[in-house]
C-alpha cells in the first residue's frame, strides 16, 4: 500500500514554510505530539503540576507501554529519561570495570559514549578497542568474532552514527554477544523510529534513544532499554528517592525494575507526549516508515551524485534516512547556512562528535540531510535545485 504522504503533511504544521531535512538534528513534531504536550501544561497550569501529574498517570504508563510495543520488551524493562545520553550512562557507568577488562567499540561511535570509555579506562585500567570495518565502513562482524575472549566486559555499539546514513549490523553483532553471553550496549538514538527495532531479532540488551529524532517527540526527553536479569546485576551510578527507596537509616532497596535508571523529577507533559509519537509511529507501521525513507533518501542520493563537486559521504552498504555529503570548495557550515536563507533545514556534523570515523576519512564537518516520511518528493526536487544554486 502506498504512503499517504499527503496526510503525514497534513499532521505536520511545520512543513508548510520550510523544507525540514534536519530530522536527524531534530524532527517537527506531529499534530497528536503536539496535542499531547499542550494538554499537559494546560492541566498543570490549570490545577497544579502535581495534580496534574497524579490525573494523567494512565498517559505516562503508556508511554511504558508504547515503548515497550515498539521495541518487543515488557513495560518493566523501560526506564524514561532525559535524553539518549543520560540513559546510555546509567547503564554504562553501572558496569564494574576493572584492569585490564576489554570495552569492544566501533569508529562510528558517538563522542558522549567514547568520552565516558575514555573516562572510565583512566580510572579503573579498563581497554577501550575500536572493532576495524568491513571494507564498506561497517563493523567488520569478522573481525568481532575473532577479538572475543574472556576479558571482554562489554560490547558497546552506535546503530546508526550522528554523521551519516550507515546501519551498523547490530543483529549479527548481537548474535555474537549472545552465544558469549557478553552484554551488547546498543546506541540506537538515530534509528529509533526510522526502523523496525526489536530487541530479540537484535538480541540486544541494553538499548539507549531520545524522543526529539526521527521519533519525532519533544525535546529532552529519551529512554533505555536494559534486559530483565541484567537490570538488577546494574546498580546505576546515580540513585534518588525514585530509583531506591530509603528503607532505614543506613539502608537503601533499590527498585527491582527498570525504574531505577530513572530519577524523580521529570517533564510530565513530554513524557506523555513521548507516548504519543511512538504510537503514532507504530500506527504508520516502522517497515512502511522504513521503506517511505528508503525511497525518499534514495531520491536525495541520487540527485546529489548528478551534481558537480557533491561529494556523497555515506558509509555502508544498508542506508537510512541521513543523507551525507560535502561539497567542493563550499565549507559545510557555509553550505547549511546558504540553505537556510533559502527556508531549508539541514545540519553541519562535526569531527569531534565521532572522531575516529571523520579523522580516519580526513574530514572536519560534512552536510547532513535527515529526510522523514513526511517529506516529499517535490521536497528533494527543491533541495537539490536550491543546492545547485549554491554551488554556482
Ligand atoms: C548516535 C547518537 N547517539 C547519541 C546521541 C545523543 O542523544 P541525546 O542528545 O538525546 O543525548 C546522538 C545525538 O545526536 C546521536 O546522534
Amino acid at each position: 500500500m502506498a504512503f499517504d504522504v499527503e496526510r503525514a503533511r497534513a499532521q505536520t504544521p511545520g512543513c508548510v514554510d520550510r523544507i525540514h531535512f534536519n530530522n536527524c538534528g531534530a524532527a517537527l513534531m506531529p499534530t497528536p505530539v503536539i496535542h499531547a504536550l499542550k494538554t499537559h501544561i494546560d492541566l498543570e497550569a490549570q490545577i497544579g503540576g502535581y495534580e496534574a501529574a497524579a490525573a494523567a498517570d494512565e498517559k505516562v504508563q503508556a508511554t511504558y507501554s508504547a515503548v515497550a510495543r515498539m521495541l518487543n520488551c515488557r513495560s518493566s524493562e523501560v526506564a524514561i529519561v532525559e535524553n539518549a545520553t543520560r540513559g546510555w550512562d546509567m547503564a554504562f557507568y553501572a558496569f564494574d570495570f576493572g584492569a585490564g577488562d576489554r570495552i569492544l567499540t566501533c569508529s562510528a561511535e558517538y563522542a558522549s559514549n567514547y568520552i565516558a570509555f575514555l573516562q572510565v579506562a583512566r580510572k579503573t585500567g579498563a581497554l577501550i578497542e575500536t572493532l576495524p570495518d568491513d571494507t564498506h565502513g561497517a563493523v567488520d562482524v569478522e573481525a568481532l568474532r575473532e577479538a572475543i575472549d574472556d576479558r571482554v566486559k562489554l560490547i558497546a555499539i552506535t546503530h546508526v552514527p550522528t554523521n551519516g546514513g550507515l546501519v551498523n549490523p547490530a543483529a549479527e553483532i548481537g548474535k555474537i554477544a549472545r552465544e558469549h553471553g557478553i552484554p551488547f550496549l546498543l546506541d540506537a538514538c538515530q534509528s529509533t523510529g526510522q526502523m523496525p527495532l526489536d530487541v530479540e531479532e537484535l538480541n540486544v540488551d541494553i538499548l539507549s534513544a531520545t524522543s526529539r529524532k526521527f521519533l519525532r517527540g519533544p525535546r529532552g526527553m529519551g529512554f533505555l532499554y536494559v534486559r530483565e536479569p541484567l537490570i538488577t546485576a546494574l546498580e546505576p551510578p546515580f540513585l534518588d528517592l525514585h530509583a531506591a527507596t530509603w528503607i532505614a537509616p543506613g539502608e537503601y532497596r533499590l527498585m527491582d525494575d527498570a525504574r531505577r535508571f530513572e530519577n524523580w523529577e521529570c517533564n510530565v507533559a513530554a513524557r506523555i507526549a513521548l507516548g504519543t509519537a511512538v504510537t503514532s509511529a507504530l500506527d504508520w507501521g516502522l517497515d512502511a516508515i522504513e521503506a517511505r525513507v528508503a525511497v525518499i533518501s534514495a531520491a536525495l542520493r541520487k540527485g546529489l551524485t548528478s551534481l558537480p563537486g557533491v561529494r556523497l559521504r555515506d558509509l555502508g552498504t544498508r542506508h537510512c534516512g541521513i543523507v551525507s555529503f560535502t561539497v567542493a570548495e563550499i565549507a559545510p557550515a557555509a553550505v547549511v547556512q546558504e540553505l537556510r536563507e533559502r527556508g531549508i533545514n539541514s545540519s553541519v556534523s562535526r569531527a569531534p562528535s565521532t572522531q575516529l570515523d571523520m579523522h580516519g576519512r580526513g574530514l572536519d564537518a560534512l552536510v547532513r540531510a535527515g529526510v522523514h516520511y513526511y517529506n516529499s518528493e517535490e521536497e528533494v526536487a527543491r533541495f537539490l535545485a536550491a543546492l545547485e544554486d549554491i554551488i554556482r
